[in-house]
């Protein structure tokens, strides 16, 4: 059982990966389970300041290109893992990480969205992640219409959405709401979903795809489901760590 325990969710627009993530935290400390929640981009100050930045924007004139776009996401990355998740496995902690958006958003939306060479993307996560991948992946999957349902948004076009960024262990809290500032078609969403699809395809042991159709209730006990296979049995629980003087 890998020590720690990185768990990421991916998905489109709508998906409810982060009420999804929070709650996943929520159940795994009240099953006293060391957590930090990672959102993507946020969670560092720089990461804070880059989302900020990218929430308002107005990337709807195209005065952010789409490789600085890029890049935004990749340095916020880039930042999180130097200071969150590297030393989360060098030092060995007992924790379960989970992240809501990691390095394969940026191939599902800079990579097949916006047709950026998958090759130099796979390169600049590389960079970004040191070579830390999650241990598992979920994907909450649905056609893009029924999330832009969820969103509110019309369903020809898609503002990318951010809210505020940190959230480690403390459930996310977002005073401005969640602000739109770039429209994008129904056909990038698409792109977007098959992206993570052909993801899927290439490393199956590694994702969970989860119909995010059903309810928000019906996809988190499916996922808790199956979080609880992969939790080792105590070993991760925080009155151990606190005995070992390990805290956080
Ligand atoms: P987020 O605030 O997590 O919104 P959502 O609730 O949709 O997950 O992410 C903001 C947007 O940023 C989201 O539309 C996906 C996009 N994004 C990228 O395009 N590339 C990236 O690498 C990441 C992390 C997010």
């Amino acid at each position: 059982m890998p020590l720690p325990l990185f768990i990421s969710f991916e998905g489109g627009e709508g998906s409810g990966k982060t009420s999804l993530a929070e709650n996943i935290s929520v159940r795994l400390r009240d099953s006293e389970y060391k957590v930090i929640l990672i959102h993507e981009p946020g969670t560092t100050p720089l990461g804070i300041h880059l989302r900020d930045l990218l929430k308002r924007e107005p990337w709807s004139d195209h005065t952010v290109s789409i490789g600085a776009e890029l890049f935004l996401f990749s340095a916020s990355r880039a930042e999180l893992v130097t200071k969150v998740i590297k030393p989360v496995f060098d030092q060995k902690q007992q924790i379960v990480l989970l992240a809501d958006r990691y390095a394969d958003s940026t191939v599902a939306y800079q990579g097949f969205g916006r047709k950026l060479p998958i090759a130099q993307i796979d390169a600049i996560n590389d960079l970004a992640t040191q070579g830390i991948i999650p241990h598992h992946t979920f994907l909450l999957d649905l056609p893009p219409e029924e999330g832009l349902k969820r969103t509110g948004s019309p369903q020809i076009s898609l503002p990318l959405e951010f809210d505020d960024g940190l959230a480690i262990v403390e459930p996310r809290i977002d005073e401005d709401g969640t602000r739109r500032f770039e429209n994008e078609s129904l056909e990038f969403h698409e792109r977007v979903r098959a992206g993570y699809h052909k993801l899927v395809e290439m490393q199956p042991e590694r994702w969970e795809v989860i119909d995010a159709t059903m309810s928000a209730m019906e996809v988190e006990c499916e996922v808790w489901k199956r979080i609880l296979r992969y939790l080792p049995e105590d070993s991760l629980q925080v009155s151990d760590i606190q005995r070992k003087g390990q805290m956080l």
